[in-house]
């Protein structure tokens, strides 16, 4: 256990961003980019793509093992070759649909080296043709098999976009560590989604919304479920071996599915945009949840900050910690990415 906090680097970093003017290069999404042989083509064409080996196998199994250990740190019993010890007693807090959103969680050190490993990283910088960005605190992912000790994983389909604020917007993206296969639980997707958006929220102006505690969080209807398949949106499970990057236009309907089979399934969430897009003040409000190692939703600018208080039987959860137990060690490129060297003094 590391007990120190060593963001040893010094940076220097140019206070003006160099980002390039929002529609220069950038890809739009729209069905009008230019081709390019690589998975920005299946993101423009489907709304979603897997980048594979981002990181490579290996190093994503020791960082599956790094989230065991995380977790076995608790002491509460859990022993990652005995599944029958999954059980919400011997763990964190972690919800039904697998994300674990506290305890310092988002800043530990291992989180960091998977935000800043280069193939993950780089696959931002083309797809915004920019590399001036900064990453979201957002949540990590323990998806375990066979779960009865909490509520069902109700399949709650959404697009993480305001429909008032159409266009491409935001890539969402997600690090996958172990095998993931049909039936081993994840993303799930409409293919085509995106492209559907801006009809589909024409057409259904009218329909009620499912209550969200933001507008940029939509939820798809029974009869919004109807209209995409009457338009010819396919729900895809997408597969993935350790070290995959899946990405997704945050307008593509997506949801996530539990495992079936004895497999877990770990993420680590991991949304990247231009810090031309952020203001001084989300910067400023970024900065302050990286120092209180706090979270944020997938929105990197830091729009909603989270809290460490994870709730256990609507009481204080005993093993509450403030801070990470591995403090993040960052590189200059990690250190550009939470934001901190690019706010004017
Ligand atoms: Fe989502």
């Amino acid at each position: 256990m590391s007990a120190t906090t060593t963001i040893t680097e010094t940076v220097q970093v140019q206070r003006e961003s160099k980002a390039n003017p929002l529609d220069v290069g950038r890809l739009r999404l729209d069905g009008t980019d230019n081709t390019f042989g690589d998975f920005r083509d299946d993101l423009a064409r489907d709304g979603f793509a897997v980048v594979k080996g981002a990181i490579p196998r290996e190093r994503a199994l020791k960082y599956a093992g790094d989230m065991h250990s995380w977790l076995e740190g608790f002491d509460l019993g859990y022993d990652r070759n005995d599944l029958s010890t999954v059980h919400k007693d011997r763990l964190p807090i972690i919800n039904e649909k697998g994300m674990c959103l506290h305890y310092g969680v988002t800043h530990e050190n291992f989180v960091w080296e998977i935000r800043s490993e280069p193939g993950v990283v780089s696959a931002f910088e083309k797809v915004y043709n920019d590399n001036d960005l900064i990453v979201s605190f957002d949540a990590i992912n323990f998806g375990f098999p066979n779960r009865t000790d909490l509520p069902p994983n109700k399949p709650w389909p959404h697009q993480d976009q305001d429909p008032a604020k159409p266009g491409f917007r935001c890539l969402q993206g997600l690090v996958n560590l172990l095998p993931n296969g049909p039936d081993d639980g994840g993303l799930i997707v409409c293919r085509g989604g995106h492209l559907l958006s801006e009809d589909f929220h024409r057409d259904m102006a009218d329909e009620e919304r499912i209550p969200a505690w933001t507008p940029e969080w939509y939820g798809f209807t029974e009869r919004g479920m109807k209209w995409l398949a009457d338009h010819g949106g396919f729900w895809e499970k997408v597969c993935a071996e350790p070290g995959d990057l899946l990405l997704w236009d945050s307008r593509t309907p997506h949801y996530n599915l539990s495992s079936k089979t004895q497999q877990p399934r770990f993420a680590i969430y991991t949304c990247y945009m231009p810090v031309a897009d952020a203001t001084q003040d989300d910067l400023l409000r970024k900065k302050d949840a990286f120092e209180r190692r706090v979270g944020t939703t997938h929105w990197p600018n830091a729009k909603h900050t989270g809290s460490n208080i994870a709730k256990r039987d609507e009481q204080d959860c005993p093993y509450n910690r403030l801070r990470p137990v591995n403090e993040p060690v960052l590189s200059e490129r990690a250190f550009k990415l939470t934001g901190i060297p690019y706010i004017v003094d």
